[in-house]
């Protein structure tokens, strides 16, 4: 029996630079799918899939998600003057029950793979899973249940990946596999953002893993590579010497919300099923088109 997955790591310090100016004074993963941020979604994903210690990694700017995740006086006690009672449930079920929330903080963004060793003290000996919020995955079953429901049967460090146009390889860590079987296959070498000409493949590595800690010790030895940044996957190659990992075909569909475009192309899918306002976008749309 493999021990229980029941950390998730969040790592929010990025620049988020793609996103500027927005993100001068907030983090991208606040930013709001419809009317709920990123960060939200990333979080209802990992309770989804049993995790119950929810470990965010922030930046300069974190004061938004600790105030996300916490309680409001104010506002509670101010819906519940008004009998606002449906949104006093919603603020209340933002975070969702039998779940903690830790805030570590990473004093300068020296890149993904730092952002994950600083989670190392709180972390400890524990295997644990990292979501980039910015990739939102429209899925159901939530794509993390997927993932540990195979770390519980490997105990594997597992990766989630996705066929990525070849023009597109320069920004995704490249894998090669053994032959799928299934969903999932094992990783025989990984690379950072390989232009597409050097790519060894076209499997790229989206915002969703299970990591065994052995990590941290490699990621503590890791030198700077792609951007002057402590990478994530350079430690995973190292892993890769020492254990075995796997790669999972995640289903669903997933939105870059790192990119306008990918965040345009959520918000536009979103808008459409949400409950307030998916018939009049609907309609909207229609008129616009005609
Ligand atoms: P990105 O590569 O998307 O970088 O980081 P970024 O800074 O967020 O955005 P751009 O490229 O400047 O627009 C991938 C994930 O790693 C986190 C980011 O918050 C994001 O979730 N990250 C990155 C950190 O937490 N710390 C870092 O030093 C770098």
């Amino acid at each position: 029996m493999h021990a229980k997955l029941r950390k998730a790591v969040f790592p929010v310090a990025g620049l988020g630079s793609r996103f500027l100016p927005v993100t001068k004074a907030s983090p991208k993963e606040m930013l709001p799918i419809v009317d709920k941020p990123l960060i939200q979604y990333a979080v209802e994903e990992a309770a989804a899939a049993g995790i119950t210690e929810m470990i965010f990694v922030t930046g300069r700017n974190k004061r938004a998600i600790e105030d996300h995740f916490d309680k409001a006086y104010e506002l509670e006690t101010e819906l519940e003057r008004k009998n606002k009672d449906v949104l006093l449930d919603m603020v209340r079920s933002v975070l969702p029950e039998g779940v903690r929330c830790i805030y570590i903080r990473q004093a300068e963004p020296l890149g993904l793979g730092h952002a994950v060793l600083c989670a190392q003290p709180v972390v400890g000996d524990d295997p644990f899973a990292v979501l980039l919020a910015d990739d939102l995955i429209d899925a159901q079953p939530p794509a993390l249940c997927r993932m540990a429901e195979i770390f519980a049967q490997t105990g594997s460090s597992l990766l989630g990946v996705e066929e990525v146009p070849k023009s597109q390889t320069q920004n995704y860590g490249i894998v090669t596999i053994d032959r799928m079987d299934d969903d999932t296959a094992r990783i025989h070498s990984i690379v950072e953002k390989p232009k597409p000409a050097d790519a060894p493949s076209n499997l790229g590595v989206i915002g969703r893993y299970v990591l065994t800690p052995r990590i941290f010790q490699l990621l503590t030895e890791v030198v700077p590579g792609a951007g002057g940044e402590i990478q994530l996957t350079d430690a995973i190659s190292a892993l890769l010497a020492h254990e075995r990992v796997l790669a999972v075909r995640l289903p669903g569909r997933r939105y870059d919300c790192g990119s306008k475009i990918g965040y345009l192309q959520a918000t536009f899918e979103y808008g459409l099923r949400h409950p307030e306002t998916g018939d009049a976008f609907a309609r909207y749309l229609k008129t616009r088109n005609a």
